[in-house]
């Protein structure tokens, strides 16, 4: 099946085409569980085959997503194109099962696509990390075998799929939302609003968190999955962003949207659980995505210094800048092996402490970046203001870095016995 896709594919890409062929083999010899098991620890190297992945989204980011990144920005235009192939490499599935249509592989490998994928072009790797982490990996680790036939199989083949927690009222504090739900014999029936719904305008379906009852705050929540062209279900316009401008986000008016009981995700009264425990993987993908922005912030900077002359000397030469490109280069390592960690041991607080981090250092490397490029730096001409801008939103979306911060805290303190 892969393979087959893969040669499709590869008629129109040749670039990366003998390693890929190896990866196909690697994947058709192996099932889900095995690959899964492969995982190491974050102490350790990546093993094989997640080093070819990470080859395989470097080659693909360098040659295909690198090249048009400015302009898609500049339009903010979707990368239809970019999607399209990436599905064709099996990574709109990336750790779905086989029998879904996915490629089985461990998160770890993932978040290693999605930072050398945000390297190349941060709306597309934000894209792919947001589809897979809180779309994908949901339906594939949650869903009944119904809801893997619906929501699932056609998602890891090009549909995309959307998260909708976030409303006008209800951002950071997710027990007060306010979309509810109302049982209607074998349907559930919903209204209200969502807000920020990454990719909702291309996508398919989404999952919608509601409430059954307010006055249970986040023991009333539940999720459901709503194909996008349902009735009721309206989008709003697309949200003019400073940053990942190729990527979307939009409103979402749910009126009277009659879902069958059969798609409910969950039970009723487990979405607030289901919503944090997805947001756990959620951080690690957007983690990976700001390291991916910082390594290329980290990666322009460099290219620039070695070549601009001042004082006669190449900038690399001026302590200073030489200062800054050691500061940008530790806190882009810093951010990956937290990152790393975190794909590797999924917990609250290693998720959040790996994107608090790695949110932060991906701004700061940013700034050093435009700050090396001069003037240069503020131009449009160049791609330090567009890693800026990029950087920026990796401390909003998938959970503001002031709330990460405060669940590190908490489960400090409840490890310590002290809350
Ligand atoms: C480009 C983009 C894409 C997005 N995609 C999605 C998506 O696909 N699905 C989705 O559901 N949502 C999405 N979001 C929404 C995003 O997750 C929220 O914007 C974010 O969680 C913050 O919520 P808010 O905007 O309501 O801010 P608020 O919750 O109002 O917070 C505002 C500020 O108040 C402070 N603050 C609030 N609460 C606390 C606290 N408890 N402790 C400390 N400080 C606090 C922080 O400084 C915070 O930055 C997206 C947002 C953007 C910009
Ligand atoms: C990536 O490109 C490099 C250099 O062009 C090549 O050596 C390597 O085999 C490629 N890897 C993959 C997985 O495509
Ligand atoms: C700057 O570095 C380049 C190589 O990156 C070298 O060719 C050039 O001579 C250097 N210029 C100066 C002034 O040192
Ligand atoms: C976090 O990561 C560390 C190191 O990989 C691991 O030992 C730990 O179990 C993880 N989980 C928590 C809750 O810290």
């Amino acid at each position: 099946m892969l393979a087959v896709r893969f040669w499709h594919f590869a008629g129109r890409c040749r670039g990366t085409l003998a390693s890929l062929a190896r990866l196909v083999r690697l994947y058709s010899l192996q099932t889900a569980k095995t690959v899964a098991s492969q995982c190491r620890t974050f102490t350790s190297q990546l093993s094989e085959q997640q080093q070819e992945i990470r080859d395989m989204a470097r080659n693909f980011s360098k040659e295909q997503l690198k090249p048009q990144a400015g302009s898609l920005d500049r339009k903010a235009r979707f990368p239809f194109d970019p999607i399209k192939k990436l599905t064709s490499l099996g990574l709109m599935g990336a750790c779905v099962d086989s029998e879904s249509g996915g490629l089985g592989l461990d998160y770890l490998s993932l978040a290693v696509a999605v930072e050398e994928l945000s390297r190349g072009c941060a709306s597309t790797g934000m894209i792919l990390s947001i589809h897979n982490f809180l779309y994908a990996n949901l339906v594939n680790e949650r869903g009944t075998p119904e809801q893997k036939e619906l929501f699932l199989k056609e998602f890891t083949q090009g549909s995309i799929g959307c998260f909708s927690l976030s409303e006008p009222d209800a951002g950071s504090d997710v027990a007060s939302i306010k979309t509810t739900a109302r049982k209607d014999g074998d349907h559930w029936v919903l209204n209200g609003k969502k807000s920020w719904v990454t990719s909702a305008i291309e996508g398919k379906a989404t999952a919608v968190f509601a409430t059954f009852d307010p006055e249970l705050r986040h023991k009333g929540l539940a999720c459901f999955l709503v194909p996008l062209d349902a009735e009721g279900v309206f989008r709003g316009n697309k949200e003019p962003l400073i940053g990942v401008r190729a990527a979307t986000a939009c409103d979402l008016t749910l009126q009277d949207v009659r879902v069958p009981a059969a798609w409910l995700l969950g039970g009723a009264g487990e979405g607030f659980r289901i919503a944090m425990a997805q947001l756990d993987q959620g951080r690690i993908g957007i983690a990976a995505h700001a390291v991916g922005i910082a390594q290329a912030a980290l990666d322009t900077a460099i290219n620039y210094a070695k070549e601009r002359v001042a004082f006669g000397k190449n900038l690399t030469r001026l302590p200073s800048v030489k200062d800054r490109l050691t500061d940008m280069t530790i806190l882009v390592e810093t951010a990956r092996l937290l990152t790393y960690r975190a794909a590797t041991d999924v917990s609250t607080k290693n998720s959040s402490m790996a994107k608090y981090v790695a949110g932060k250092n991906a701004a700061a490397v940013a700034d050093h970046c435009v700050q090396i490029l001069g003037g240069r730096g503020l131009s449009t001409d160049y791609s330090a203001e567009r890693h800026f801008r990029d950087a920026r939103g990796t401390q909003i979306y998938g959970g503001v870095t002031d709330i990460q911060k405060r669940l590190v805290g908490h489960f400090l303190l409840k490890e310590h016995d002290a809350l």
